[in-house]
């Protein structure tokens, strides 16, 4: 399973990144506005720090401006995957750009037969927002697992790339039901790493290790 991040943080980006467990970056209007900087540029830098898809949201909501969007975008590096809205138009577009072999990832899915359509319309990546849909009292995973069985009935190759994680249970339920992908937060691939058993093992072999390492009376290099 590939695991982005999810964020317009460069620092974040180059820490994570350092790691080797990154295989692209997802960002959105509302990261890009968090960065502060301009989509372009912050994309531009994320191109250079990571070798993987990188997800860049246009902001035209009719055919013709995210066509011309869309192509801006993927100009800017061959790694940028175009994200297009789950509209009527973001599916056209999507369509367009894929038959000039421009990556798209249809986002803001929220349930199956959306992710259906996005297939139909050559999506390399489908985003289905599975925190959202839990914070609506939904099951974020079960589209998960419906969009899953759909694309293996009929063979579409679009990637499920599970979006609006928050925590790494989410991560989990993901990878059990078969996403391709996920993208994450960096406090949540930080989360990941970590169990409490780990550090309260790896400090009792330290101490044992340390124990077994003190000059004894026997021991020659006491003098
Ligand atoms: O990639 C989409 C994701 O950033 C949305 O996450 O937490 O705002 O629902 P969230």
């Amino acid at each position: 399973m590939r695991i982005f991040l999810d964020t317009g943080d460069i620092k974040e980006i180059e820490a994570a990144a350092d790691l080797g467990l990154i295989d692209g970056v997802t960002t959105n209007p509302s990261l890009i506005a968090k960065s502060g900087r301009r989509r372009e540029d912050v994309l531009r830098d994320i191109a250079a720090i990571v070798d993987g898809p990188i997800s860049g949201e246009v902001i035209a909501t009719d055919f013709d401006g995210m066509l011309a969007e869309g192509r801006e975008l993927a100009r800017i590096h061959p790694n940028i995957v175009v994200k297009l809205p789950l509209t009527p138009a973001g599916l056209k577009a999507c369509k367009a750009l894929a038959n000039d072999t421009i990556r798209c990832n249809v986002t803001l899915c929220f349930q199956p037969l959306q992710a259906l359509l996005a297939a139909k319309a050559g999506a390399a990546f489908i985003s289905p927002f599975i925190g959202r849909l839990d914070d609506i009292g939904h099951d974020g995973m079960e589209v998960i697992r419906h969009i899953r069985q759909i694309y293996d009935n009929y063979g579409f190759e679009t990637e499920i790339l599970a979006a609006s994680l928050r925590h790494p249970q989410h991560v989990l339920f993901a990878a059990l039901e078969g996403a391709d992908c996920v993208t994450i937060p960096k406090g949540v691939l930080d989360q990941m790493m970590k169990h409490s058993l780990t550090d309260i093992g790896l400090e009792k072999f330290l101490a044992d290790h340390r124990a077994s390492a003190k000059p004894t009376q026997s021991n020659p290099r006491t003098g």
